[in-house]
């Protein structure tokens, strides 16, 4: 017997203002048919003046921890994964942990920027899988919002801020691949890339927070190859094959991307949660984001494969794969 965790809840949260791609056509040099054919995004959401990164997760693990059936109290550990911290210290989970009324168990951060989710589901998985937990909330929330530099037409256009989260329960399983839960986790980096994709500021270089620089060309080009690499190893190591992945649920950085991965993998577009469009990049917080509106929407039966993947900042990048 081993222990597997099982998503029990999910849940998400999106600030209340859509910005729309012809709104910030009238604030730097673009245009909603270049951001559209470039990218798939139309619109993003943004926190409110005074709306911080916590007030996000906050949101997202209420709903998510009510669709568990559970309150804070039976939360062993939160792992949270955010680039956009409310503050350098201390971690903005030990914000949420408060905020819900959770005063044992343990609550830190992990910094993998688009890839956070991946680690920090890999992270909660391992307390489980070796009995140390037996319930975590694993959120990704972001306000890139505050880090772009929007006047640089490049970048601004690509980002929103969000918040998503799942509750992973343990439970006894078999061990092989027809369990319920999270069946694999693979993650990498690779700290040679950091120029093609960063933020030029934080406490011990800049004393500034800085804004996000990005060699986007560059970054989309080992994007695509770094993500058809890891869901290959993910399905090796867990002994599946793509065809038996019934749902992608890909982190949203472009639609490009997306459509490149589904076209490796031989799946057809319908089986690949697609949130970019209305959602943009929102870092860590995409792929909760589009397992919360997939599973939401009535998506996912249970017994459904989903292979989840990301690639972001670092570089780093990782996949799950998920017995819902
Ligand atoms: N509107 C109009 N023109 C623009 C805009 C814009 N918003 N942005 C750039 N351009 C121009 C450029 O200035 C350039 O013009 P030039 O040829 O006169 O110099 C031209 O468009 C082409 O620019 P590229 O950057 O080469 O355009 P590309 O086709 O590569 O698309 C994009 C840019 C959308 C950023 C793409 O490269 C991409 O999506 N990259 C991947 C980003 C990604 O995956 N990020 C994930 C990780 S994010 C994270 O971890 C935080």
């Amino acid at each position: 017997m081993v222990f597997r965790s099982v998503v029990a809840g999910y849940g998400g949260y999106l600030p209340e203002r859509v910005v729309t791609n012809e709104e910030l056509a009238r604030r730097v040099d673009t245009t909603d048919e270049w951001i559209r054919q470039r990218t798939g995004i139309r619109a993003r959401h943004i926190a409110a003046d005074g709306e911080m990164t916590s007030d996000l997760a906050i949101a997202a693990a209420r709903v998510a921890l009510e669709r568990a059936g559970m309150a804070a109290s039976d939360v062993d550990l939160i792992v949270l994964a955010t680039a956009t911290p409310d503050e350098t210290f201390p971690a903005t989970a030990a914000r949420v942990q408060a905020a819900l009324g959770m005063t044992r168990g343990a609550a830190f951060d992990v910094q993998a920027v688009c890839s956070g989710f991946i680690y920090g589901l890999n992270v909660a998985d391992n307390f489980i899988r070796v009995g140390q937990v037996k319930t975590a909330l694993v959120i990704g929330a972001e306000t890139f919002s505050r880090i772009i530099d929007w006047a640089d037409r490049g970048t601004c256009v690509l980002f929103g801020d969000g918040a998503g989260a799942v509750v992973l329960r343990a439970e006894e399983a078999s061990g092989d691949s027809t369990d319920r839960g999270i069946l694999g986790c693979c993650i990498h980096s690779d700290g040679r890339h950091h120029d093609l994709l960063y933020v030029d500021g934080g406490p011990s270089s800049t004393m500034k927070v800085g804004n996000l620089r990005m060699v986007g060309r560059e970054v989309f080009r080992h994007a695509v190859v770094n993500l058809a690499g890891v869901i290959d190893e993910i399905l090796d190591q867990t002994g599946l094959t793509k065809n038996d992945i019934d749902w992608l649920v890909p982190h949203q950085a472009n639609r490009r991307i997306l459509d490149s991965t589904a076209r490796k993998l031989g799946l057809s577009l319908d089986k690949v949660v697609i949130t970019v469009d209305t959602h943009a990049n929102t870092s860590a917080a995409s792929i909760p984001l589009a397992l919360n509106a997939a599973a939401t929407q009535g998506k996912f039966r249970e017994g459904d494969l989903l292979v989840l993947e990301a690639m972001g900042g670092g570089f780093t990048w990782g996949a799950s794969v998920v017995r819902w």
